[in-house]
């Protein structure tokens, strides 16, 4: 006998919004889009393909083709970014702002993370395009880790805050930064304390696991991500400002698909694949941390705010229903592992892909 569907506990929220997406191109990119489509009103879109979206050309047209490999029917908006290299002009920011399409840009220190070869080498190098930002009010987008070797992994975070970011929303007083992926205790601070226009994206596996998990048992590529994920009392700090109900702080997954081969491999690449079930994963971590109420206006308010977007009036339901995450999905000719693989999860999307 099948339960009443009056008595299943359901979770209506605002249509969420996705600020971290990775999407890759052509054979990936339609394999993984539907799944941030079926969830997410609109997300922003990560410039590290290869080669790098540089240009508000490049950007357009990386449009396009995500609008192209959308299922036919989705209302889905990619916000797009641009990659800022040492090269950066004022003036492309300035088509980047005009052309309507481009939401932020993106800062990968050189070497930091996947595709990032072609990233900044040195932040006084971004002047001019920093500026212009600041004047055209195009928030920027950091992945947060120093990239010297000699660094303890687990420091890059606190000392890329220490020596570039502290100092750079110093100096650019009116930029609106956003500390992507915020993985430590010292990063929630600095964002938590910071001026106005300062935020902060986390991802779910920063919420659901610490450093433990990539070793239990054995080593686990599959949530080897960058940053790599920390301590448990790092992990309380990002819950911390979650339950405090902290605007600051918005939905951002930094899905990032990798096929199995090139993360099961003697040099495993960085990145966690967690858009098949994104709102549900956290969802399971809000509500295993009680702090369940406070995912609406993370998912759904805090990150249009701080962009500056109308807030989405569709509303999306999660059911209670327990449910075991596929070991696999299709990945162009290979496949992709996703985040909780194999396990069970107890939200589930009325009618998901
Ligand atoms: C991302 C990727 O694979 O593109 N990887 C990751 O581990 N997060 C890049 C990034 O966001 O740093
Ligand atoms: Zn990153
Ligand atoms: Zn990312």
């Amino acid at each position: 006998m099948s339960t009443p569907v009056s008595e299943a506990v359901t979770l209506t929220l605002r249509r969420p919004d996705d600020w971290h997406l990775h999407l890759r191109d052509a054979e990936a990119l339609r394999a993984v889009l539907p799944f941030t489509a079926a969830r997410f009103a609109r997300a922003i879109i990560m410039p590290n393909l290869d080669p790098p979206v540089t240009t508000t050309v490049a950007a357009l047209s990386y449009r396009g083709r995500i609008r192209a490999a959308l299922p036919r029917g989705a209302r889905f908006e990619p916000l797009m970014t641009l990659y800022l290299t040492d090269e950066t002009s004022a003036e492309e920011i300035r088509l980047a702002r005009d052309s309507g399409a481009v939401a932020g840009c993106k800062l990968y220190p050189a070497g930091a993370t996947t595709h990032s070869a072609a990233g900044v080498r040195d932040v006084a190098n971004l002047q001019a395009a920093l500026e212009a930002m600041m004047e055209v009010d195009l928030p920027l987008l950091v992945h947060g880790e120093v990239v010297d070797a000699r660094v303890d992994i687990f420091e890059r975070e606190a000392r890329f805050i220490e020596q570039v970011l502290a100092p750079l929303v110093e100096r650019y007083a009116r930029l609106r930064v956003v500390l992507e992926h915020v993985s430590t205790r010292h990063g929630v601070e600095f964002v938590r304390s910071a001026r106005t226009g300062v935020a902060a994206t986390v991802t779910p596996q920063h919420l659901l696991f610490n450093r433990n998990a990539l070793f239990a048992g054995g080593l686990r590529p599959h949530l080897y991500c960058l940053p790599v994920l920390k301590s448990e009392s790092d992990r309380r700090s990002i819950l911390e400002a979650l339950a405090a109900g902290d605007p600051r702080f918005f939905l951002g997954t930094d899905s990032a698909p990798h096929a199995r081969h090139a993360k099961e491999s003697a040099c495993g690449c960085a990145g966690v694949f967690s858009a098949h079930a994104a709102l549900e994963l956290y969802a399971e971590a809000f509500e295993r941390d009680g702090i369940l109420p406070r995912l609406a206006a993370f998912a759904g308010e805090f990150g249009a705010d701080f962009y500056r977007l109308p807030r989405n009036e569709e509303r999306i339901t999660l059911v209670k229903q327990s449910w075991t995450l596929p070991e696999t999905y299709p990945f162009g000719d290979t496949e992709l592992v996703p985040l909780g693989a194999g396990k069970p999860l107890s939200w589930r999307l009325q009618s998901a892909p």
